[in-house]
């Protein structure tokens, strides 16, 4: 099969220095979608892009996914038709080719595998759609036995096919022997002055080549985005979507209007979701875990039954079962929390291992560290990692007990079961069991607190 996307479009309603096609749709560019879905589609697909402004940031984004594509430049956009007329040279004449855009992010693999059904031998298979409101869009013109026979676009229409309600999506397979020949005899004589890929309806059905329509399971699967308000809207709609299908799965959401996911999101059953958290990149989420308010999640991974409380910020990380991370927790890349343990309040973790069931419950830095099992850090702990040039780790075994206000600098070990004192800034390594202390001594003097200075008045 060929697949042709159209992306020479300037977008100009974006007003942006960005190519509109780059312009993200849940976190991922509007082209980046029409790729993924046709990687659902099939293997080994190669989609022959048609690029025109911006072509160069466009490639830049290409080159960055590894994707084998061609490109066919339309230095001027002398519209549909034209742009495909400069695929054509791409596309191998004995198999069918699908017409694809780079502004309609959202179509899906279902309806495309149904549309290419459509198209098998020869016919002509057009994706269409009722609107209520049709205004702008090119209307299917039907003869009395309601076979399509053409499209006419808005500008050329008369206003008795203006009150036609069935729109063109532009989303068409057919023949590309067929495609080739009448793409070929394609004249600008329309109100545009613009060569009209729609106009190759007329010459399929003057051919006698059977025309078949189908309509998207969704209507947002067509949407098309023209302007940055347009592109927020088409977000809503796709987020709600997400949230109902997370819903049909088990999921609870407390408001699926206040979620946003931004990649790839796998849910476990029981788990719940409050509101306002953001969901980036690959996701996935085990069985019963629960998600407090305003939770910004990674690239993580998080274990059944744990609790994420609200305001945490997770990037990177893995979390196994029944852990507990928040209120305001940060963990980043690197961090590996394991079963049962605790991540508190103004807590931040690096590149850094916890063990089962060890706590770290405040305002603690854990940076390039492996902590063992049923460890216990106390309040304001700061593992200096850093010393301006290398990072270095901290060793922390098993059932040790670091007192509150403690710098551990880095490298350093404190011992199976030892005891750091409050306050100690260790800088050399901590045997097992005993309590080690860096602390200056305690004196208690005679002492008059200075007076307030009697003013005059
Ligand atoms: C087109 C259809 C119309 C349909 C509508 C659906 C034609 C003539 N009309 O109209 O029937 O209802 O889409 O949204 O096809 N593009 C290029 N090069 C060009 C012109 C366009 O690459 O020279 C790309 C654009 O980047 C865009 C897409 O093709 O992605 C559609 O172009 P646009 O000008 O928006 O077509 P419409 O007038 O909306
Ligand atoms: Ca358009």
């Amino acid at each position: 099969m060929n697949i042709v996307i159209l992306a020479a479009g300037q977008g100009k309603r974006m007003n942006s220095a960005l190519p509109k096609v780059l312009h993200t749709l849940a976190g991922k560019p509007m082209l980046g979608h029409v790729l993924d879905t046709l990687k659902i589609l099939g293997r080994g697909l190669h989609p022959c892009l048609v690029l025109g402004h911006g072509q160069s940031a466009v490639k830049g984004f290409l080159d960055q996914r590894q994707d084998v594509v061609s490109i066919a430049l339309q230095e001027e956009q002398k519209g549909t038709g034209h742009a495909v007329l400069q695929a054509l040279p791409h596309l191998n004449s004995s198999e069918t080719t699908l017409i694809l855009y780079g502004d309609v992010p959202l179509i899906q693999v279902q309806t495309l595998e149904t549309l290419l059904k459509l198209a098998q031998n020869g016919a002509f298979a057009i994706l269409t759609q009722v609107r209520q409101d049709p205004t702008g869009y090119g209307r299917i013109i039907r003869n009395l036995d309601s076979e399509v026979v053409g499209i006419v676009e808005e500008k050329d229409a008369s206003s008795e096919q203006k009150q036609i309600t069935e729109i063109n999506t532009g989303i068409i397979a057919c023949a590309t022997e067929d495609l080739k020949k009448w793409i070929q005899q394609l004249q600008p004589n329309n109100a545009q002055g613009e060569y009209y890929l729609t106009d190759i309806v007329v010459l399929a059905a003057k051919d006698g080549v059977p025309i078949r329509t189908l309509h998207p399971q969704f209507a947002f699967e067509v949407e098309g985005v023209n302007s940055r308000a347009q592109l927020a809207q088409l977000e809503r709609v796709w987020q709600e979507h997400l949230a109902q299908t997370l819903l049909a799965q088990g999921v609870t959401l407390l408001d699926p209007a206040r979620i946003d996911i931004r990649g790839h999101f796998q849910c476990g059953s029981d788990v719940t979701i409050d509101i306002g958290c953001i969901f980036e990149g690959e996701v996935e989420i085990a069985a019963g875990v629960s998600i407090g308010p305003y939770c910004f999640i990674k690239d993580s991974k998080i274990g059944s039954q744990s609790q994420i409380k609200a305001f945490s910020h997770l990037e990177g990380s893995v979390v196994k079962e029944m852990a507990i991370i928040g209120p305001y927790a940060r963990l980043r890349p690197g961090t590996l929390i394991e079963r049962q343990a605790h991540v508190g309040n103004f807590v931040e973790v690096k590149n850094s291992h916890i063990g089962q069931g060890s706590k770290v419950n405040h305002l603690s830095y854990v940076g390039d560290a492996d902590i063992g099992q049923r460890v216990n850090i106390g309040a304001g702990t700061i593992t200096c990692n850093y010393d301006g040039v290398n990072k270095h780790r901290t060793t922390i075994e098993d059932d040790a007990f670091i007192g509150s206000d403690t710098q551990l600098v880095a490298p350093v070990t404190v011992g199976k079961g030892a005891t750091i004192g409050a306050g100690t800034t260790l800088t050399k390594d901590a045997p097992a069991e005993k309590l080690t202390i860096s602390r200056a001594k305690q004196l208690s003097v005679d002492w008059q607190r200075p007076q307030k200075n009697k003013s005059k008045d």
